[in-house]
């Protein structure tokens, strides 16, 4: 059922997170509008804007209405992107005289939180399409929210007195990170320690908080035991019931809140172009 604020319609997604916001240019909105966003984003976690038509600019100027932006991550390659828009970071496979334009190719990207590695991640994520292909690609979220509240009450209270280190070795496509020595060793391996259950700053709810299942540690615990007990809590968060994927139109641009859901990417065929730009925005 649409819910009518101001001249947005919010259309809820009909899973557990998610919603379409419709009646929106976002290349001018009100702080009306805004307000309404910002309210659905902290309810829905992920909000969907189709028809778009953003230059970066656009799209750095949206951004920067929830917080201040992080400048992009290095690619893979150790290159930056996008000349005066230093925010911007490319999500592609295209490869343009033998240089990729952007990250993570035409692979599958697994369950991750973005930055998750680091002290202080981003607290969202604007995503852009560009470019799209016909089938494949899809992107999937799942909430954290859902994800602890579906935990086993014995599992929750593990849970809760918990934290795991969030490596930093390798992103979702697999690739190690520019500078980075890799390792299969989470003990020692680079990355940050977060609670596995936070409360979410502005819903005062409680979520999960995993980051990325690879190189995880759960502190303090045998690797043997880490991961039994870790597997036991993914395969527990990202039930198919705790999901909602997204098939990408060109001028679709997602916005999701990184600190409650997490999110992955189908593979597609390499041969056809798909080209995102993402922001990040801090807290
Ligand atoms: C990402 O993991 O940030 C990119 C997701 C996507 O390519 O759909």
């Amino acid at each position: 059922m649409a819910v009518l604020r101001s001249t947005i319609d919010v259309v809820p997604t009909g899973a557990p997170l998610g919603a379409e916001v419709r009646g929106v240019d976002l290349r001018s909105i009100d702080d009306a509008a805004f307000a309404t966003i910002y309210q659905a984003w902290l309810d829905h976690a992920v909000l969907l804007f189709r028809g778009q038509q953003l230059g970066d600019a656009d799209l750095i100027a949206f951004s920067r209405r929830f917080g201040s932006l992080d400048q992009a991550p290095i690619q893979e390659n150790g290159r930056r992107f996008v000349d005066g828009y230093p925010e911007i970071y490319v999500v592609s496979n295209v490869v343009e005289n033998g240089v990729a334009i952007g990250s993570l190719g035409a692979g599958e990207a697994v369950w991750h939180t973005d930055m998750s590695y680091l002290p202080d991640p981003p607290k969202a994520s604007a995503l852009y399409a560009l470019e799209v292909p016909a089938s494949g690609g899809d992107t999937s979220f799942c909430t954290m929210y859902g994800a602890f509240d579906a935990l086993p009450k014995e599992l929750s209270a593990t849970a809760l007195k918990l934290r795991v280190k969030h490596d930093g070795t390798y992103n979702s496509g697999g690739y190690v990170r520019a500078g980075v020595t890799p390792s299969d060793d989470p003990r020692t391996a680079p990355g940050t320690f977060h609670p596995l259950v936070c409360v979410h700053p502005e819903t005062g709810r409680r979520h999960l908080y995993l980051g990325r299942r690879r190189n995880a540690w759960l502190e303090g615990l045998p690797l043997d035991q880490s991961n039994a007990l870790l597997d036991r809590i993914w395969e527990a968060a990202t039930t198919d019931a705790l999901t909602w994927r997204h098939q990408w139109r060109a001028g679709d641009l997602v916005l999701w809140d990184n600190r409650c859901v997490m999110h992955r990417r189908d593979a597609f065929d390499p041969g056809a172009r798909r080209v995102m730009h993402r922001t990040q925005i801090k807290g």
